[in-house]
């Protein structure tokens, strides 16, 4: 068992009084490939990372749930009957919504037990690496044994989605909780959001030598609000105008028509998905038939996308990119969201102390704040842990 997870059972004892039932965990994830692409139904290639949020979890004999964190010494509880997204503040949600969540599907929870859960989180916060969907799928894989659902990865997947919809308020897509679920060690999680068919697809990078390395920004993002919201706005907007039902429908061969038919900022949204479509699918198979070391450019193109046409990028994570291609990288993208968070970049392991410095270095001299930068790696989806 991981130290996490002996640790959370011990902070589980030292808070509740008892030992847990048991402890489960779902990790942060980092997108390799296909940014914005799932609410618009297309296709994404993440990978699990080698951080994860722990929930420690004991039945209790009513109705009531409570939730308490190491992060903060605040006790939150909702019974059971009561839960809505109304009664639901601040972080908990991400608890509480995924068993609000369940009750939405059709899951009979009334015989359901109340619980008591310990959260205990090693996935940065507010670095893009998608903290929520971690606590969502951790929770939602202890849900699933103790309250005995017998859900597939994927309906937890799905769950965790509308949790972070419906009850913490963010219009995201598949993309975060389907990483977190599905991750498999050194592969990355191939998802088809249209049709809700993933695949693992092996990344062999330690084979290779090399090495993600994140570097986050420290710029803080929002995505219940503001820029991520107006985007897939933009993108509804641009479906309509081009008569298709979601823009996963267009190929780059619609793209004169688009251009003819779309303002230019919109324009360039649809290009943006568009072009970004066919880069996972190539990243794919450049992956199959040459290996991870081909697959530079296509994070580079990805990149120029995200910063010109959907315009998501920060100076920050433009600079952290350019630098660290400059010296040495295979290829660097912004992942996630955006609007700060972090960039990744696929690197040689024995040049990434070099290229850590100069990126260090160059957003110094640009009088940036110093990014946070170290390595992850493909890791195992949502488990029980003990
Ligand atoms: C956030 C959302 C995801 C996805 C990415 C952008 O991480 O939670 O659903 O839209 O942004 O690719």
């Amino acid at each position: 068992m991981s130290d996490q997870a002996t640790g959370a059972q011990d902070g589980f004892a030292a808070r509740y009084g008892r030992r847990p039932d048991g402890v489960w965990s779902a990790p942060g994830r980092v997108n390799l490939i296909g940014e914005h692409t799932d609410y618009n139904h297309g296709f994404v290639l993440p990978f699990a990372i080698d951080r994860r949020t722990v929930a420690a979890v004991g039945v209790r004999d009513d109705r009531v749930v409570r939730v308490r964190s190491t992060f903060t010494e605040e006790e939150v509880s909702l019974a059971i009957d009561d839960l809505s997204p109304t009664a639901m503040e601040g972080w908990s949600a991400y608890v509480l919504g995924v068993a609000w969540a369940l009750g939405t599907q059709g899951h009979d929870l009334s015989q359901a037990p109340g619980l008591d859960l310990l959260i205990d989180s090693r996935v940065p916060v507010g670095a893009g690496l998608s903290s929520s969907a971690a606590i969502e799928c951790a929770v939602a894989v202890a849900l699933n044994d103790l309250w005995e659902l017998n859900l597939s990865p994927l309906d937890l997947a799905r769950i965790g989605r509308i949790a972070e919809n419906r009850a913490v308020g963010a219009p995201t897509g598949l993309l975060d909780q389907a990483a977190s679920m599905l991750g498999r060690e050194d592969h990355g999680v191939f998802l088809d959001c249209d049709t809700e068919q993933a695949e693992a697809v092996a990344l062999h990078l330690r084979e290779e030598g090399l090495e993600i390395l994140v570097m986050d920004s420290r710029v803080e993002h929002e995505h219940a609000t503001g820029g991520y919201r107006d985007r897939r706005e933009s993108c509804e907007r641009g479906a309509a105008a081009l008569a298709v039902a979601t823009l996963r429908e267009l190929s780059e061969d619609d793209l004169t028509r688009a251009s003819a038919v779309l303002d230019d900022e919109t324009y360039r949204r649809v290009r943006h998905i568009v072009t970004e479509n066919a880069r996972v699918l190539e990243t794919v198979r450049t992956l199959g038939e040459s290996g991870p070391r081909a697959i530079g450019d296509l994070l580079n193109a990805s990149h120029a996308s995200m910063r010109d046409d959907f315009e998501i990028t920060v100076p920050e994570i433009d600079l952290a990119c350019a630098t660290a291609v400059e010296h040495g990288a295979i290829g660097a993208r912004m992942t996630g969201g955006g609007f700060g968070g972090s960039a990744i970049a696929l690197v040689p392991a024995d040049a990434r102390a070099e290229i850590e410095a100069a990126v260090t270095s160059a957003l110094a001299s640009a009088g940036m704040r110093e990014p946070q930068l170290f390595t992850v790696t493909p890791s195992e989806g949502a488990r029980r842990d003990a």
